[in-house]
């Protein structure tokens, strides 16, 4: 039963970072002529309604997304993610609308690119479907992620991107992402993968870090951002990111935005971001 509805949280603090990284990751692999391919396991619909009766329940967009529009000197890579929120909206601030993961990802593909979503939703993957109708370099499919990841690599590219971002509902999801990780990893070493994890309470992430790092898979970049104090209860005080294989130079970059990005999303100034290795090379 597929209960994680995206639209509830759309635009909010964990999906700034998360997307901010992800431009910045399509900025680095679009610095060679070379063709990519990126494949996107949890895509979602794709663009959310901030309108619409689930957004506007909490909405969290406004602890997000819009929050960075009254923080000052904003770096490069906040205005390069917040173009493509703009673009979204007709080039206005008002914003009715927020780019999931596909729209963001499509935004930034050149000619020679390629985007694979996989969406196990009926819903959901009809709305994306739609929303890519007779886009010839997208490929959109009703398909569980990690069976995707056994159809979809290695790419015929050969570089690229693997982006899994798991609403983490099932108990197992954590071990389900670190085997299927490994299982990727062995068919495409070369690739780059980000994996979206929420931190619901640091030793439930220090135990998927010591799955990952248990895979025997190396250089393994961790970024995360939490506007909370750590805790042992489970509350949602932030959220990370694993980047296998970084592309040059991913690490300066997050290490000089998420400062910024902390100090502008977490008022209370509470909890803290960073970067670091959890495997080096
Ligand atoms: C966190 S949301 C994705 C957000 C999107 N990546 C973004 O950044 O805009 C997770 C999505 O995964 C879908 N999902 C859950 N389990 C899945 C599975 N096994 N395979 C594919 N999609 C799944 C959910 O329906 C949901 O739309």
């Amino acid at each position: 039963m597929l209960s994680y509805r995206h639209i509830y949280h759309a635009g909010n603090f964990a999906d700034v970072f998360k997307h901010v990284v992800l431009v910045q990751l399509l900025r680095a692999l679009a610095r060679k002529d070379t063709p990519f391919c990126v494949l996107d396991t949890h895509a979602g619909v794709g663009r959310y309604d901030l309108s619409a009766d689930e957004a506007q329940k909490n909405r969290e967009f406004a602890n997000g997304v819009l929050r960075l529009l009254d923080c000052a000197d904003r770096p490069e890579a906040v205005e390069d993610y917040l173009a493509r929120v703009r673009s979204e909206n007709a080039e206005s601030e008002t914003f009715t609308h927020y780019p999931g993961s596909p729209r963001l990802i499509r935004a930034l593909l050149r000619p020679q690119d390629r985007l694979v979503l996989s969406e196990l939703h009926k819903t959901d993957h009809a709305q994306l479907k739609q929303l890519f109708a007779g886009d010839a370099q997208v490929a959109v499919h009703l398909q569980d992620a990690y069976q995707g990841l056994k159809a979809f690599l290695p790419p015929k590219e050969k570089r690229g991107l693997v982006l899994i971002d798991p609403p983490y509902e099932r108990k197992d999801e954590y071990e389900r992402v670190a085997a299927s990780l490994q299982m990727a990893h062995a068919r495409w070493p070369t690739g780059v993968y980000a994996i979206w994890y929420p931190i619901m309470s640091r030793s439930l992430a220090q135990r998927f870090h010591t799955a990952i790092a248990a895979t025997g898979i190396r250089k393994i970049l961790r970024a995360e951002l939490c506007i909370e104090d750590d805790t042992d209860r489970t509350r949602f005080t932030g959220s990370g990111l694993l980047i296998v294989n970084p592309p040059w130079p991913l690490q300066d970059e997050i290490a000089a935005v998420s400062p910024w990005l902390w100090n502008c999303l977490a008022p209370d100034k509470r909890g803290g971001a960073g970067v670091d290795w959890l495997v080096r090379e």
